[in-house]
């Protein structure tokens, strides 16, 4: 205590407990600290999250995702050629059809809106972006769960997964290349997995969303799908409690034949991110969810917090956490930002 206040020369540093290593050093100019940056955020590991809804002649923006729209199918082909263009390489594509039913029918309608949005996609930008198509029954579902119910109301698993793996067929047959199963039904990934390579189709990828939280975040997405659903999805997806249980999901997903493996939501579960990363060697995902967007965007829009450095740091974090690509709404806007 004595020495750290004296300051006069004939102190030595030592004595005063001056540094001799110095952090700081590597942090004194935007080019050092270029120069030494651990990690960084490419636009080819983004993936443009997209909304095609059926029945509709102009976009419809949704109110609770500044930015974000429901595409037609013009507008849709302009984003993915905007996303193409600004260098990012994927495109996760999800379907809201005119009519709803109990079993999600549209889901399995090969000229059901997410076909058609495959395809649509497909001739606007051919290869330049993967073509990943979301496979879950919540967007075509009356009653907004992710999948078929039993006589008592329950989601039930194994016909849930009958029809998953009808989706899987009319998904490919359209031209996906990558296939996204996100209802965290049992046994999903084995079942499509089997059900695309008895139909000869070995060469479409499967991105496992392993580690789905029931999370408030989703909220926005909601909208986004106009989803009907009352009550939650905590009987399939998992408790936010849980940490571990993550490693248990990814084991069978990997055994099962994942491709690829996700977490989602991201910014708060980046802890799981981590433990997933550290545990594999497939590609890991991270999802930048609807709820994470509109924070970011409505304290942006209050003058709260600036917008784009906030944007750019939540995706330097996924990469930080351990994620190879990162599913986001901002992914064409930070992909011309990174590009420049
Ligand atoms: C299910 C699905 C959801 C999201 C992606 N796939 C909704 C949910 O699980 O409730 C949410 C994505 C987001 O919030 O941005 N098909």
């Amino acid at each position: 205590a004595e020495t750290r206040d004296a300051k006069g020369p004939d102190v030595s540093v030592e004595d005063a407990g001056f540094p001799q290593v110095r952090p700081r050093r590597l942090r004194s100019s935007a080019a050092m600290r270029e120069l030494v940056a651990e990690y960084r955020v490419r636009p080819a590991d983004l993936v443009l999250p997209v909304f095609a809804r059926e029945g509709i002649d102009r976009p419809v923006p949704v109110s609770s995702m500044p930015g974000v729209v429901q595409h037609t199918p013009d507008s849709l082909r302009r984003a993915a050629a905007e996303a193409a263009e600004a260098g990012v390489r994927g495109i996760m594509l999800f379907g809201v059809p005119e009519h709803k039913d109990a079993v999600g029918s549209a889901g399995t309608d090969p000229d059901g809106v997410l076909q058609r949005a495959i395809r649509d996609v497909r001739s606007e930008t051919g290869d330049t972006l993967v073509i990943m198509s979301d496979l879950c029954l919540d967007e075509f579902t009356d009653h907004g769960h992710c999948g078929v119910l039993d006589e008592r109301g329950a989601v039930d698993n194994d016909a849930t997964l009958a029809r998953y793996a009808e989706m899987a067929l009319v998904q490919a047959e359209a031209g996906a290349d990558v296939l996204g199963p996100s209802g965290m039904m049992d046994g999903q990934v084995g079942h499509v997995r089997r059900a695309l390579d008895a139909a000869g189709r070995t060469d479409v990828a499967m991105l496992a969303y392993t580690a789905k939280y029931a999370s408030a975040f989703y909220g926005p997405f909601r909208e986004a799908v106009n989803s009907s659903l009352t009550g939650d999805r905590k009987s399939y997806q998992q408790d936010p409690a849980n940490g571990r249980e993550a490693l248990r999901e990814l084991e069978l997903d990997l055994a099962e034949g994942a491709d690829m493996v996700m977490v989602k939501p991201g910014m708060p579960y980046l802890d799981v991110l981590r433990r997933v990363a550290d545990a594999v060697t497939v590609p890991v995902a991270a999802y930048q969810i609807s709820g994470e967007y509109a924070m970011v965007e409505a304290a942006a829009e209050k003058g709260w917090i600036e917008r784009e450095r906030a944007i750019d740091e939540t995706l330097l974090c996924f990469k930080r956490a351990g994620a190879d690509l990162v599913l986001t709404y901002w992914a064409t806007e930070a992909a011309r930002r990174l590009g420049r």
